[in-house]
Parts: C-alpha cells; sequence; structure tokens
C-alpha cells in the first residue's frame, strides 16, 4: 500500500504515540525469512522453494485455512535461540513503530506436541522480553494460551507441566488465552481450567467472537470470566451484549488486518471498529499475526484510519484505550497516559 505525502505525516504522528500491542501471537510473527533460516539451522524440511513461494501462499479463506499454515510453520522453532530469535525480531519490529508494552500469547502446545520442551519455550521467549525491557524500553508480559481445538485435559496438562516454571517467570506470566478454531469450540468447553486460573490469580482473556458467534462472547464472559475479549467484533450482532460491553467497559482487542485477510470482513471499509469506538465500546487495535496478515500495529491503525476514516482524537482514543486495556499497574498506566496526551499535542 502507498501512502500519500500527508499520509506520511500521519504515519510519523501515530508511530510517535505511545501505544500497547495487547493481541499478539508470538508464533504468528514468523517471517517468511526467518522461517527458511531457522529450517535451515535445525535441517526442518518445508514444502516451499523459497521466500516468495511462502507469501504468495498467505491466500486465506477462513479461520482455519490460516490456522494449517501457521501450525506448519511453527516446525522449525526448536531451540531456545530459535524462541529468542523471533521474540526479538518482533520486539525490534514493534519499538520502530511506538509501542512502548506488549501482551503476547504463546501457545506451548504447538510445541509440546512436537516434543520440544515447555522450559525451552519460556526460556527464549523471557531472554527476549528481559533483554528488550532493558535496552528498548518495552514492558511485556506473557499470555499463555490454550488450543481450544484440543481437549481441556490437554490444556490442564499444559498447565501443570508449565506451573513449575511461574516462579522464575512471576514478573512476565500473567494470564491465560484461548485461542485456534474457534468454531464447534465454545468456551465452555474449557470452563473447569480457566476456573483454576481464577483461582491461581491469573489474569483471563479469550478469543470469542471472531468467526464464532456474539453468543460465545456472551458465555466468554458470563462462564470464563475473562477480563477482555480477543476479536469480540461479532459482538455487534447483539445489541443486549453491546450494552454489557459498554457499561463494563470490557476492552476488545481488535485485529483489523487479520479480520480482512481471514475473510471476517470482506473490505475494510466495511470493518465495525469505528462503529463500536463511537458507540463507546473500549475497543483497541491489534496485529494477531502480523507476519501472515500483511501489517505490523502501526499499519494496523494507518489502515483503519484511511479506511474508516479515524480523526486524530479518535486515533488518540485507541492509544489510550490499549494502554487502560492492559494488565499494567495503575502507575505505569498513568505515566503512559501523561507520555501520550504530550505525543498528541505534538506536530
Ligand atoms: N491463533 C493465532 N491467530 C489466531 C486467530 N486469529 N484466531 C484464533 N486463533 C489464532
Ligand atoms: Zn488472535
Amino acid at each position: 500500500m502507498s501512502l500519500a505525502p500527508q499520509d506520511t505525516a500521519l504515519r510519523t504522528w501515530v508511530r510517535r504515540l505511545p501505544k500497547a500491542e495487547l493481541h499478539l501471537h508470538i508464533e504468528g510473527t514468523l517471517e517468511p525469512e526467518l522461517m527458511f533460516e531457522l529450517a535451515a539451522r535445525n535441517g526442518v524440511a518445508l514444502p516451499y522453494a523459497d521466500v516468495d513461494a511462502v507469501r504468495a501462499a498467505y491466500q486465506f479463506t477462513d479461520l482455519q485455512s490460516f490456522l494449517d499454515l501457521y501450525y506448519a510453520g511453527a516446525s522449525v522453532l526448536m531451540t531456545e535461540q530459535d524462541f529468542y530469535d523471533l521474540t526479538m525480531a518482533y520486539l525490534r519490529r514493534i519499538h520502530a513503530d511506538g509501542v512502548v508494552h506488549a501482551e503476547i500469547m504463546f501457545d506451548p502446545q504447538t510445541h509440546t506436541h512436537r516434543g520440544i520442551p515447555i522450559e525451552t519455550v519460556f526460556a527464549g521467549l523471557a531472554r527476549a522480553l528481559r533483554e528488550a525491557r532493558d535496552t528498548l524500553g518495552i514492558s511485556s508480559y506473557l499470555l499463555l494460551s490454550f488450543l481450544r481445538h484440543l481437549s481441556q485435559d490437554d490444556a490442564f496438562a499444559t498447565l501443570e507441566s508449565a506451573l513449575p516454571l511461574r516462579d522464575a517467570y512471576q514478573d512476565l506470566w500473567i494470564g491465560i488465552g484461548l485461542d485456534s478454531a474457534e468454531l464447534g469450540n465454545p468456551p465452555e468447553k474449557f470452563a473447569d481450567i480457566y476456573a483454576r486460573c481464577a483461582e491461581l490469580g491469573f489474569m483471563l482473556v479469550a478469543h470469542a467472537g471472531e468467526e464464532g458467534p456474539a453468543d460465545y462472547v456472551r458465555t466468554a464472559l458470563d462462564t470464563l470470566h475473562v477480563a477482555r475479549i480477543d476479536h469480540g467484533v461479532r459482538s455487534s450482532d447483539d445489541p443486549a451484549l453491546l450494552q454489557t460491553l459498554i457499561q463494563r467497559q470490557i476492552p476488545l482487542t481488535v485485529c483489523p488486518l487479520s479480520n480482512l485477510k481471514l475473510a471476517v470482513v470482506s473490505r475494510l471499509a466495511d470493518h465495525n471498529l469505528a462503529q463500536l469506538l463511537r458507540a463507546g465500546v473500549l475497543v483497541t487495535i491489534n496485529s494477531d499475526d502480523p507476519a501472515y496478515f500483511g501489517g505490523y500495529l502501526l499499519d494496523n491503525y494507518l489502515a483503519c484510519a484511511q479506511a474508516l476514516d479515524l480523526s486524530h482524537d479518535e486515533l488518540v482514543t485507541l492509544a489510550a484505550n490499549s494502554l487502560n486495556a492492559s494488565f499494567l499497574p495503575i502507575a505505569a498506566k498513568t505515566r503512559l497516559l501523561d507520555q501520550l496526551t504530550l505525543a498528541a499535542t505534538q506536530a
């Protein structure tokens, strides 16, 4: 997408706004170049001739058509260094976009089911996140996400294998998520493990209302007791649910370019993000799986600004929403919101 000169100015201005990314799958940041590098390093055969062939395969018709490639791509991640390289590349990229805080989902089952120890995954991610905190000034948290196409028993086994690591990663691992194939895997399938994770003091989020119906958003709230909904764009099908989201100020972590790529909407101009925002829903903009969907966080802001005619004030509200909807302590939120107010007034 080429930008007119006035859009380049807008990009610079939005980049300077301190922003949080709250819906990001680290496995979804695997760029084809790194995929090939890691495949060579680990002796993994890829079914593609080169990076162009990988990119050419990114023609998705729905969520499942994406997930098939996404899980296949993750097969090159084997060592602690691989997880570090993946995470560091993402953090460097978002640093350039003006992201100051990231809450990052990872799917341990995608790796443990291939024989990769969960300790390896945690160690690689954490080394990069701590280094980025110290060198780039980006803070971050980890959300361990269960794959909903697998059983709740499998999720429990994953939780049990991760809990002994909790102390070592208590600065990072603060929450639990639920992702993968939504239709046919409703939130209530995971009611028991979410109850257990609540008892353990984890923050709770879940994907709902991406491809699944508004009712899944309702059950994620009522049965899983999540603090945030990932996606949630189908909520607008249910006016009473929408009122609940507005009254309780439940954040939605919306991913516009993802929704476009996965045919949740056919044109970005048809996306309901602006309507939700203007109705008073606490919506945020996020990138989901940026290596697969053609844009990192700043690209998502800019694409929405253009397609939905968002005003400067609305862009600032979206950045403020991202900070407010984060799991950061109140003092950190206040400091970043003050920085945002200052940045927004600078030309
Ligand atoms: N895993 C990675 N990206 C996802 C998405 N958009 N929806 C569900 N699961 C995912
Ligand atoms: Zn997602």
